[in-house]
């Protein structure tokens, strides 16, 4: 059983996760690349128990990009209309298993019933304290960037802060990611290799896994392999490797 592999004490506290390949699982079926979103929800809920039955502390879930507003009109809106109906009925999910549902991104881009709903679910799900889903919705990494740094400026330009002042931990906490830990993994399914203008400022010292898997396929087992991946590394953040061994004696 790959579960009883993972060591409990050297989880990820947070894991980011590249939902991608769902048009290509639905093509190889010869069906409509809607299919394939639909059946990502179903790795959606599985990934989510997973993580939170590990005891993960965050779960983010990249499921729409800035960029994928120039899809085609229909793909577009067959998505908004999913996600509203999936908030609606996995809210019961989320309760069952203790997740509190959080959201990042440009949310004024959203359509209306998609911002209630979330709006909604956040409400309901605000005391779950198990894990908390974050999903990024409308998201890129640049436009969170240039989001605080207008921020960070105004405050300067106002004299509320001085230019010294600017430091990481200032960015970070202007960044709509600033109540959670940097993610130490993240997933992309798949087989894509890139990062699709997700966390960067995020993932600097992130552990990256790559799989092969199409999200629409990706189960607990999946995730499992990764979390084992990711436990085998050697984490030095530009240290040395005997460095390393000195701090565990
Ligand atoms: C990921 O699957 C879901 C979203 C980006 C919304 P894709 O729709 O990108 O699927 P592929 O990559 O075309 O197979
Ligand atoms: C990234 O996937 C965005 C999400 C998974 C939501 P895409 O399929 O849109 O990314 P590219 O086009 O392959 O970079
Ligand atoms: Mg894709």
């Amino acid at each position: 059983m790959l579960k009883e592999q993972i060591n409990l004490k050297k989880l990820p506290r947070h894991i980011a996760i590249i939902m991608d390949g769902n048009g290509r699982w639905a093509k190889g079926q010869g069906k409509f690349r809607i299919f394939g979103h639909q059946n990502g929800v179903i790795s959606v809920r599985e990934v989510a128990e997973g993580c939170a039955e590990l005891g993960v502390e965050c779960l983010t879930l990249y499921a729409f990009s800035t960029e994928n507003w120039s899809r085609p009109k229909h793909e577009v809106s067959a998505l908004m209309s999913l996600l509203v109906k999936t908030i609606r009925t996995e809210t019961k999910t989320l309760m069952d298993n203790g997740i509190k549902l959080d959201a990042i991104g440009d949310r004024n881009m959203l359509p209306k019933d998609c911002i209630s709903e979330l709006d909604e679910a956040m409400e309901i799900t605000k005391a779950n304290k198990r894990m908390t889903l974050i999903l990024a919705l409308s998201y890129s990494a640049k436009w969170d960037i240039v989001n605080a740094t207008k921020q960070i400026a105004a405050k300067a330009k106002n004299n509320e802060i001085s230019v010294e002042d600017i430091d990481e931990t200032m960015i970070n906490n202007t960044l709509t990611t600033y109540k959670y830990p940097h993610p130490e993994l993240m997933v992309r399914t798949s087989g894509e290799q890139r990062i699709s203008n997700f966390l960067l400022w995020e993932i600097a010292y992130s552990e990256l896994y790559f799989t092969d898997v199409l999200w629409p396929d990706f189960r607990k087992e999946d995730l499992y392999k990764a979390i084992i991946d990711f436990q085998n590394r050697e984490r030095r953040f530009g240290k040395t490797s005997e460095q390393l061994s000195e701090i565990k004696k």
